[in-house]
């Protein structure tokens, strides 16, 4: 059998199947642990476990066994569904949305401890026999809870919720949980009517999945959100401060917001806080037609790492993490100088690569049939071309004399960066055997590409 290569190989995904959503990036000694949501027996959303990843540097890694497995009679029995992971007094502990027989949308929150806390591969975890959250907090007439996010605020442990209430609202809960084991309601952190959510984030959303927070090194807060219309729709931030109140526990005043990228095939990001920076991984769904995930035998992969900040006016900052540049081949396979209108034509793209280009004029770049960019530094867009999509993707960045854009492509998972300021996460498929070729056409761009070379997952 030919190799598929539309299959991303360098990227964290199960051997085979399903996954969806990361979960709970963590450090534990010199290694990332990344777990997803991962159902093992097929490619469709069902039966949710978590599956389990590890890397040294967030560039080359390595599959574990299965980390979390539904307990029949449990409170998991029909799903682990997403959450995080947190050092729970030296003990690695998931915090994580156990879905029981009655499979609605409200979950409990429920932990599992690392059996070994000495084996860095964190190969073992052992599920406590009942929730920790039984479900929603009453009086709220909650209809979807799930997704726990622990993070810290001033020293303290925190946690949110995602949650819609039957209104029609979304919300995020916060829970105070200093003490792991007991959780107290602290409140509704934000919901819908905010007015910075409903102009930023827009109105369409009846819940909001896998909250994430994040502070940056300004100390400005970052509020993650998925948006859910009782189908997973698209991702946004809210930017702020966030600080102690007397009544609620903790307040977040918004200031600004919006999509947390651009694309359509993007879901459910996950937050990793270190002390210098925020990372995030989000999960890109097939795009494919009816029966192309069956057919492969495998469908979703998690996105490459991107550090998340935001720039002095409170818009996002995104840039791929610096580690992925190990991934690049010693020579590139392509280097268009900016100094004439040499444009690589006819260049056949590998099936996993890392392109830069700095565009000094109206610039495109046609990444074989499937995507065409449109960069123009003097009007300040991004224009993001899919062929069979009729609507293009626009993205807006500040005017300037030059635009520099990143590619990073693995098999069909496409992510395009505009500079530090927004990203753009799109699937593209190569028919068999097609053989794509990378055309450039603009004055005075530059262009260098590198293929990826492995290791690569395994
Ligand atoms: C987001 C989500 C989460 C849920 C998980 C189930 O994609 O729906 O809200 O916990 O996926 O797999």
């Amino acid at each position: 059998m030919s190799p598929d290569s539309n299959a991303p190989r360098f990227r964290v995904r199960p051997p085979a199947n399903w996954i969806n959503d990361p979960n709970g990036p963590f450090r534990w000694g010199d290694r990332y642990h990344l777990f997803y949501q991962h159902n093992p027996n097929a490619p469709v959303h069902a039966d949710i476990h978590w599956g389990h990843a590890s890397s040294p540097d967030l560039a080359r890694w390595r599959h574990h066994p299965i980390a979390l497995t539904p307990t029949p009679g449990g409170p998991d029995e029909a799903g682990c569904w997403s959450g995080c992971v947190v050092d729970d007094g030296g003990v690695p502990t998931a915090v994580y949305t156990g879905i029981d027989h009655h499979h609605s949308g409200l979950g409990t929150v429920c932990l599992a401890r690392a059996a070994d806390p000495a084996d860095p591969a964190l190969n073992e975890w052992k599920p406590l026999p009942a929730p920790v959250v039984p479900g929603p907090p009453d009086g709220l007439d909650v209809v979807m809870f799930r997704d726990p996010f622990v993070f810290r605020h001033a020293g303290r442990r925190w946690a949110l919720v995602g949650a819609g209430h039957a209104d029609g609202r979304p919300s995020v809960l916060l829970y105070d949980c200093a003490d792991l084991t007991d959780w107290r309601f602290a409140g509704v952190l934000l919901d819908g009517d905010d007015p910075v959510a409903m102009d930023t984030l827009g109105d369409k959303a009846v819940g909001w999945e896998c909250p994430q927070l994040l502070e940056t090194p300004q100390g400005e807060w970052v509020l993650v959100v998925s948006l859910w219309d009782g189908d997973p729709r698209t991702t946004g931030y809210l930017t702020g401060g966030l600080e102690r109140s007397p009544e609620h526990g903790l307040r977040f005043t918004p200031r600004t917001g919006g999509p947390l990228d651009h694309g359509r095939d993007f879901y459910a990001p996950a937050v990793l806080q270190e002390p210098e920076r925020a990372l995030m991984w989000g999960w890109s769904w097939e795009s494919r037609g009816p029966g192309g995930a069956e057919r492969a035998g495998w469908a979703g992969v998690l996105t490459a790492p991107r550090v998340v900040d935001v720039h002095a006016d409170g818009t996002l900052r995104v840039l791929p993490a610096p580690e992925l540049n190990t991934l690049r081949a010693a020579e590139p396979f392509l280097t268009v100088p900016g100094t004439g209108t040499d444009t690589g034509a006819g260049t056949r793209l590998p099936d996993a690569y890392d392109l830069a280009v700095t565009a000094r004029t109206v610039t495109t770049v046609g990444l074989g049939e499937g995507l065409t960019l449109r960069i123009d530094p003097t009007a300040g867009t991004l224009t993001v071309r899919r062929t069979g999509r009729p609507a293009p993707v626009e993205v807006r960045v500040p005017r300037g004399a030059e635009l520099s854009v990143r590619v990073l492509v693995d098999g069909s998972l496409y992510e395009v960066f505009a500079d530090d300021r927004a990203v753009v996460t799109e699937r593209v498929y190569r028919a068999p055997g097609g053989a794509p070729e990378l055309t450039v056409t603009g004055t005075g761009a530059t262009v260098t590409a590198w293929e990826l070379v492995g290791p690569t997952l395994n």
